[in-house]
């Protein structure tokens, strides 16, 4: 028999088999009224995920799309942009602007560490004036939480733009889009939204509308003024994956039911319970506490055997962590909590790991990881 693969990558995480079975839906033409109805309806329940007002779109593409339909549409060549890099995405987010003929400055932090806020506000408060600061909310390579909150008191009441990626903590956090001054909010649908990979949400402030129009457009697909135009008709530019379009009604609806907060409050739950058992099965985490993510835990193996333990594991068990990426590939092992997962399947996951860690040589005390863990969420029930 085909061994059952359970993901605890940090995308795409597991979809609920009632998602799944929304998706068989017989497909509806996209131009009709009751299409239209479907995306106004699901466009106001993302934007509330988001705590928006601003326009939003449903892009048929993966994240990256959304962050590239940002940059594309608000960016001029030669425009000078701040990139606040602390791992892998952040770097993605600077050469996607870079790719656009954006001047990129990259203020680089340390792997496992968050933004440092006081060197952003030195940059702002002394360098050239700026078009815009790109910054990664959640950073999936290292399990860090950036303070998007800081760094859009710093640059709301300025011409410059904030273009945020919250592919990997849109859904699992408060994340306030409006309150925090985030003129591009960029996410996608394989993450905390429980669907398959192929949707994107982008939203535009109207200050970031301002920078849109008074730039060409280089992205024919991504032409965000199309969106709109076609959006307030209650449709898609181009043909969407009205599939998946059923699959996230279904999918804001168990969001919605069981409440916003709580789904916040589990995802923080299930983070201090996997750093607990991590830590109890020797392992260093790579985010302290407080930068840590809701979302992904990151944590070092030691001499080198990251991704024999990921092969292991998988092999024996059919547990899918993720590896490390740029600096960190081949040194850590990435678990993700995040979206359709529960408290037997994380203390599973831990189970095997420490069969993994044990296989592999470590002095792992089988039981002590999955022990913290429960003991942690008993405490928080
Ligand atoms: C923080 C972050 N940004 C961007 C991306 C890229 O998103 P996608 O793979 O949906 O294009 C990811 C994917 O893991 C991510 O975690």
């Amino acid at each position: 028999m085909q061994r059952k693969q359970h993901l605890f990558i940090p995308g795409p995480t597991p979809v609920p088999p009632e998602v799944a079975a929304a998706m068989t839906r017989p497909v509806i033409g996209h131009r009709g009224s009751d299409y239209a109805s479907l995306q106004r309806y699901l466009t106001e329940k993302v934007q509330q995920v988001f705590q928006t007002k601003n326009d939003l779109f449903i892009l048929t593409s993966s994240g990256t799309g959304a962050m590239e339909a940002a940059v594309t549409s608000s960016l001029n060549p030669g425009d000078k942009v701040l990139a606040l890099i602390t791992g892998q995405f952040g770097q993605r987010f600077a050469a996607i602007a870079e790719r656009c003929g954006a001047e990129v400055e990259r203020m680089e932090f340390p792997w496992g560490e968050a933004v440092d806020i006081e060197k952003v506000r030195a940059r702002l408060e002394h360098g050239p004036q700026l078009e815009a600061v790109l910054v990664t909310h959640n950073e999936t390579s290292t399990g860090v939480v950036n303070d998007v909150a800081a760094v859009g008191a710093l640059v709301k009441d300025t011409p410059t733009l904030l273009l945020v990626d919250a592919v990997s903590s849109m859904g699992a956090m408060d994340i306030r889009t409006d309150e925090w001054g985030v003129d591009f909010m960029a996410t996608s649908s394989q993450k905390a939204f429980m669907l398959p990979p192929g949707l994107a949400f982008l939203s535009v402030s109207p200050k970031g509308w301002r920078k849109v129009e008074k730039v060409s457009p280089r992205s024919f697909y991504f032409d965000l003024t199309a969106w709109r135009e076609s959006g307030v008709k209650g449709f898609s530019p181009w043909t969407p994956n009205v599939s998946l379009l059923f699959g996230l009604e279904k999918a804001l609806d168990l969001m919605f039911t069981e409440g916003l907060e709580q789904v916040w409050a589990r995802h923080r739950r299930w983070a201090r319970g996997v750093r607990a058992g991590l830590r109890a099965m020797g392992l260093e985490l790579v985010a302290e506490d407080k930068w840590a993510s809701p979302t992904v835990t990151a944590a070092y193996i030691p001499d080198g055997q990251a991704d024999a333990l990921r092969a292991a594991v998988k092999r024996d068990f059919g547990l899918c962590l993720a590896g490390g990426k740029g600096k960190l590939a081949g040194s850590i092992i990435r678990m993700s909590h995040m979206g359709y997962v529960d408290d037997l399947e994380i203390l599973g996951a831990l189970a095997v790991l420490e069969l993994g860690l044990k296989q592999l040589g470590y002095p792992v005390k089988l039981g002590a990881g999955v022990a913290q863990a429960q003991a942690q969420f008993i405490e928080e029930v």
